[in-house]
């Protein structure tokens, strides 16, 4: 067993561990952590977040936490070294050079405030926070793609799973930013905070914002969240905040509001720690029409059209002179739906088409929707690719990035159906920016 002395040297806290072999050289601790650094859980996160940061205090942190980490690593080993801060310094340098990683913080180092991205998804809420003049201190996201797709544009590898690395949050940051997926919470009796909220991620959020009190926080999620479970999670999400010291506000606002082509409601939820008037932001951008993101060298390789099948009927709805057009049902069994209801189609005022089984207003079901350019898109989500019948394809990834207000810089370094599948989970960049820099106006 080894024994362990720590003394505070200028400063410097200088553990020694006493084994059986002298003191080794700086370069030997370097080249013996090397070999074990790498075994560190969370270690590219945590070596990205260090060289990210641009404050003494972060960086402290991350370095804190790279320190502790190897020195852990090292006391498993049971090797036998004595180590200050100097030497960690240069083992963390020489990690960097050895990751290729220097200078990749691309940030200004001026900032208005500090923030963490939780559930951060492709980083839509980084985005946002960065244009209002935010430093992103943290991140978290554990699907391996977002990841990939937030690292490629931001330089930053998220940390993963929150439940398992909120451990790595620092102190000192301003906001809070999560959509956090939406998932109900069981009633231990009426009782407030975290009691009924536990085993969910949102009691997550509640632990990080009791441990770390940060000034403010920005919570989206869908608009079904209002009455999901009768109405009770919300009540309950309300309730909690509220018992941690919290002044809360939401909103259900409209990307469509914030100068976007595409009909998006969502649920937005800021909270102060001070006792604060704040107005959501009202948006009054209403009239942008797909026609404006429309990229027309977007379907060259034809890889967007629509299905012959889907085509046929479009076709077929604009050659009748009927307001509702009746399709053929016949290939479908009479005991179906659609057997039995028929599908018809509609063209709606704003030019988008419609199509719905059965004509009479209780058998309504929407079938299919094709949006045009002369109107917005229904709300991009993760499994659905909006759809245009004037071109007779859906939105290209390029068009889907401008449908959210994402630079068409933004890299996908993943597959189509990954992107689609992340912008639709993603944020209205123009939305969470306004209300971000109404919130900072605000304290
Ligand atoms: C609604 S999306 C948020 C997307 C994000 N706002 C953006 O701009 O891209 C929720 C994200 O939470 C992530 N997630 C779910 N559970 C998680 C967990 N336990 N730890 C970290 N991330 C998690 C999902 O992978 C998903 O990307």
């Amino acid at each position: 067993m080894s024994k362990q002395l720590i003394t505070e040297i200028d400063g410097c806290i200088n553990i020694q561990y006493r084994l059986h072999t002298n003191n080794p050289s700086t370069e030997a601790i370097i080249n013996e952590c090397m070999n074990h650094v790498q075994k560190i859980e969370e270690f590219n996160a945590i070596v990205n977040h260090y060289q990210q940061s641009t404050t003494t205090i972060i960086k402290k942190h991350y370095y804190d936490i790279l320190f502790n980490e190897i020195l852990e690593k090292l006391k498993k080993a049971g090797l036998s070294i004595t180590i200050n801060r100097k030497d960690i310094y240069d083992i963390v340098d020489h990690i960097l050079i050895e990751m290729n990683c220097n200078n990749k913080n691309i940030l200004p180092k001026k900032h208005k405030f500090l923030f963490i991205d939780l559930f951060a998804g492709i980083g839509g809420f980084r985005l946002s926070a960065q244009q209002a003049g935010g430093h992103c201190v943290f991140s978290s996201e554990w699907d391996s793609f977002a990841k990939k797709t937030y690292e490629t544009n931001f330089m930053e590898l998220p940390f993963g799973d929150i439940t398992k690395t909120s451990k790595f949050i620092p102190k000192n940051y301003d906001l809070l930013c999560a959509g956090f997926p939406c998932q109900p919470f069981s009633y231990a009796g009426l009782k407030h905070g975290f009691d009924e909220t536990r085993g969910t991620l949102f009691f997550d959020i509640l632990q990080i914002l009791e441990d770390t009190k940060p000034k403010m926080f920005l919570l989206e999620n869908v608009k079904g969240l209002k009455s999901h479970d009768g109405g009770k999670t919300l009540e309950t999400i309300e309730k909690s905040l509220r018992h941690l010291g919290y002044t809360i506000k939401w909103k259900i606002i409209n990307s469509y509001d914030f100068g976007l082509p595409q009909y998006r409601e969502r649920w937005y939820c800021v909270g102060f720690k001070e006792k604060i008037d704040f107005e959501f932001p009202s948006g009054n951008m209403r009239g942008a029409k797909l026609r404006n993101i429309i990229d027309l060298n977007s379907n060259m390789d034809n890889k967007l059209k629509l299905s012959e099948s889907e085509i046929e009927r479009i076709n077929f709805h604009f050659s009748s002179n009927d307001n509702r057009v009746q399709h053929d049902n016949s290939k479908y069994h009479p005991n179906t739906k659609k057997g039995r209801h028929g599908v018809f189609s509609f063209q709606k005022s704003d030019g988008s088409l419609r199509f719905h089984i059965g004509d009479k207003a209780k058998t309504q079901i929407q079938e299919a929707f094709y949006t045009c350019q002369d109107t917005y898109a229904p709300t991009i989500i993760a499994n659905r690719v909006p759809k245009l019948w004037d071109l007779q394809r859906k939105l290209s990834v390029l068009e889907a990035k401008r449908l959210q207000g994402f630079p068409d810089n933004f890299i996908f370094p993943v597959s189509d159906n990954q992107a689609y599948k992340q912008l639709g989970n993603s944020v209205g960049i123009p939305v969470v920016e306004a209300i971000i820099k109404k919130m900072l106006k605000s304290i």
